[in-house]
């Protein structure tokens, strides 16, 4: 018998639930007497409710109650601030006066006995407002610095660096790139809609939630209702795909809670995928210029990445668009800005490798013009400007096999026999394009506990609040455990996504596998060799029938100071295929090849599933992905999957070679894994622009790329 799991393909310990049906998603669970809540929205992105009348609705059939700014209980809302919310600013506060923010904003929830009269209720509420001009155009206002750069907290994160003199060197550079890239609002389209259902009882409340993180749930919806955290269960065992919109908790979540206490019955929110463009964060739209200089033989003088992104009135969202081009190629003249625009939008929030998509996406666009106009090879420019260390902390990596990236994704694509003249390679009438990008994602490890509790059978219960939008936690952390503990996979079940588990920390920022893999093999340590002292044993079966009772064993896992000796992220390569029909501009991706060091790979078989699902994203966001914002009045009006488009099968090209760097870090968490659900993405819309200039000879800087753009 063979308990050695970690880095074997083990399929999804979940799978059959999961193919059978069995797996029960938020909106699934069926909770006696459970009412349901239709949101009311508003029609305009900024003004106040000038008059609103539920008296139709109240009368509607089946219509329990109709909540609206005039009758919802004033909520305390207290401060809160988790890992995973905007540094400055105040979330939406529900139904609390009659200030509309955002296009779409709930402004009252009609609860009826079905979901068809809510609905239906929804209709005949009446509401007419006072507007007030404000603008959802990124174009029309002046971006502005983060409020944490004015309130003197720029070490949390710096909006704006300098090292050297990039402006002089970049005036005198003998070779010059100086472009604008732009990406439009992308929307996170999980299969699963969210959706909450809340119960009270007495003080206590349960909430069953899609969400990446219980924990926080419970803190931000105790801090909204002033109760205490404690009181709050939060339950949510399965997530049908989230990619940041579960990150941290939203109005529909409150008013849930709130219809509940109101009724006094279970009521149930569920989102409509076109309530999802408005309510669960996005992708905010980038504008970023990026100018790089270079000697002639390519070593990079001068970097300036100035970029800037749309968040909401109320919060000042903001991700990390600049901090990629501080260390990811060699230069000693680098200034990185990070501004926000705020408009009448609701706020975006983290979608899957939050600023690195999109910040990658510029200066590895910019690289590749670079390349272009030196007529270096890509990957050769890449390797003249290979660092030596993190220039921007000045420490060491951790490790960064970008150059063992190269190797052997351009080995495994074939990359030699790249013409690199532009519209040089065809397929008969199709113009083929060979591109390529680098990645780039950090490490991130943060405090995390799990339980052990092993039975006398023989078996174990291994636990921590994680939660699984799909990478398949359930299974690396039976892995884990099985490998820990010396059992074979069947013995070990798992449990997460309940607040009543061991705290994790947010599943998200590619750390589940780094601080819940951590602390689940601590806690398996610790259980085993309890049980074996206490058994006299040395066979842990043996020792557990002996004791004839459970032995538990809960673990802390928090990292050290070696974020203050190493600079640590994962690393990868980009190699893709397109064909480009010449005449209808349509693009097809044929090929990617991604390589990545990204430290130990757990489960080799998901991790391949995680990165082929970070490359047909990566196709979505190059070709397809934009949420089309009316300036007029903030609406979306392809809020839907008909022109929402998103790869399907079809799109998904025939080859996604992944490949994986052996690494072995032992400096980045007690696993030594550095996480790839991030990563999986970046790189790809560069690769597959920088492909579709090579078979075209059309640089195109705004995604997405659709065939108007091609031709
Ligand atoms: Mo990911 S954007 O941290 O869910």
């Amino acid at each position: 018998m063979t308990t050695a799991f970690i880095g074997q393909p083990v399929s999804r310990v979940d799978g059959r639930q999961k193919v059978t049906g069995r797996a029960t998603y938020a909106a699934e669970f069926d909770v006696p007497g459970q009412a349901h809540g239709a949101i009311v929205r508003s029609t305009v992105a900024n003004g106040r409710i000038a008059s609103i009348d539920s008296g139709a609705a109240e009368r509607a059939p089946g219509v329990i109650a109709v909540l609206t700014h005039r009758n919802a209980p004033r909520l305390p809302y207290r401060a809160h601030k988790g890992a995973v919310d905007p540094d400055f600013g105040e979330r939406l506060h529900v139904l609390q006066d009659d200030r509309v923010s955002h296009q779409w904003q709930p402004i009252a929830l009609v609860i009826a006995d079905t979901l068809e009269r809510a609905i239906h209720g929804a209709t005949l509420v009446r509401v007419t407002y006072a507007p007030e001009t404000g603008t959802t155009d990124i174009t029309r206002v002046e971006p502005v610095l983060p409020t944490r750069e004015q309130a003197d907290q720029p070490e949390r994160r710096p909006s704006e660096t300098r090292r050297g003199d990039p402006e002089g060197v970049l005036a005198s550079a003998e070779v010059k790139v100086d472009q604008t890239y732009v990406i439009p609002r992308e929307n996170h389209n999980p299969i699963e809609m969210h959706a909450t259902i809340a119960a009270w009882d007495g003080d206590r409340l349960t909430l069953w939630d899609k969400t990446q993180w219980v924990h926080n749930t419970a803190d931000e919806i105790a801090a909204v209702f002033g109760i205490p955290a404690q009181n709050i269960r939060v339950i949510s065992p399965f997530v049908g795909g989230a990619f940041g919109s579960g990150l941290r908790t939203w109005p529909h979540v409150t008013l849930a809670a709130l219809g509940a206490r109101v009724t006094r019955r279970p009521v149930k929110v569920m989102l409509s995928r076109r309530e999802m463009f408005y309510s669960v964060g996005y992708r905010p739209h980038t504008v970023q210029r990026v100018a790089l200089g270079a000697s002639r033989y390519g070593r990079l003088a001068a970097i300036l990445h100035d970029a800037y992104q749309e968040t909401s009135t109320y919060e000042e969202y903001s991700e990390s668009l600049v901090n990629a081009s501080r260390f990811l190629h060699s230069c000693p003249n680098v200034h990185t800005r990070h501004r926000i625009a705020r408009l009448n939008v609701n706020t975006p929030t983290y979608m899957r490798a939050p600023g690195e998509s999109s910040g990658v996406f510029a200066i590895e666009s910019a690289m590749d013009e670079l390349a272009a106009a030196l007529n270096v090879d890509p990957v050769e420019l890449r390797l003249r400007n290979e660092p030596e260390l993190d220039e921007f902390k000045n420490l060491p990596f951790s490790s960064r096999s970008t150059k063992e990236c190269y190797r052997i994704a351009t080995e495994r694509f074939g990359w030699s026999r790249r013409n690199p003249e532009p519209r040089s390679m065809r397929d008969g009438y199709w113009l083929i394009g060979w591109g390529m990008a680098s990645a780039t994602y950090p490490m991130n490890f943060a405090p995390a506990s799990a339980m052990a509790r092993l039975l006398p059978d023989g078996s174990a219960e291994v636990m921590s609040a994680a939660s699984d939008m799909g990478p398949g936690t359930w299974t690396s952390m039976t892995q884990v455990a099985a490998e820990t503990l010396g059992l074979p996979i069947e013995r070990v079940n798992f449990r997460l996504g309940d607040t009543r588990l061991p705290r994790a920390p947010v599943h998200g920022g590619s750390m589940t596998m780094a601080s819940v893999g951590s602390a689940v093999q601590a806690a398996c340590r610790k259980a085993r060799e309890a049980a074996l002292a206490r058994g006299g044993t040395n066979d842990l079966a043996d020792a557990l029938r002996r004791l004839g009772q459970p032995v538990e064993a809960v673990a802390d896992v928090k990292p050290g100071d070696e974020g203050q000796r190493f600079s640590m992220h994962a690393f990868g390569a980009v190699f893709v295929e397109v064909a480009v029909d010449p005449d209808l501009g349509q693009t097809r991706v044929r090929r990617i090849v991604g390589a990545y060091g990204a430290g130990r790979i757990v489960n080799p078989k998901m991790t391949r599933s995680q990165c082929i699902g970070g490359m047909i994203g990566g196709i979505g966001m190059a070709l397809m992905e934009h949420a089309v914002v009316d300036s007029r009045n903030g609406r979306v009006p392809n809020a839907n999957f008909a022109e929402y488009a998103v790869p399907v099968h079809a799109d998904a090209p025939p080859l996604m070679d992944v490949a994986f760097v052996e690494e072995h870090d032992p400096h980045v968490n007690p696993l030594g894994v550095k996480g790839v659900g991030e990563i999986a993405m970046v790189g790809v819309a560069p690769a597959i622009t920088n492909a579709i200039f090579h078979a075209t000879g059309k640089r195109i800087r705004e995604l997405p790329v659709t065939p108007d753009k091609v031709l």
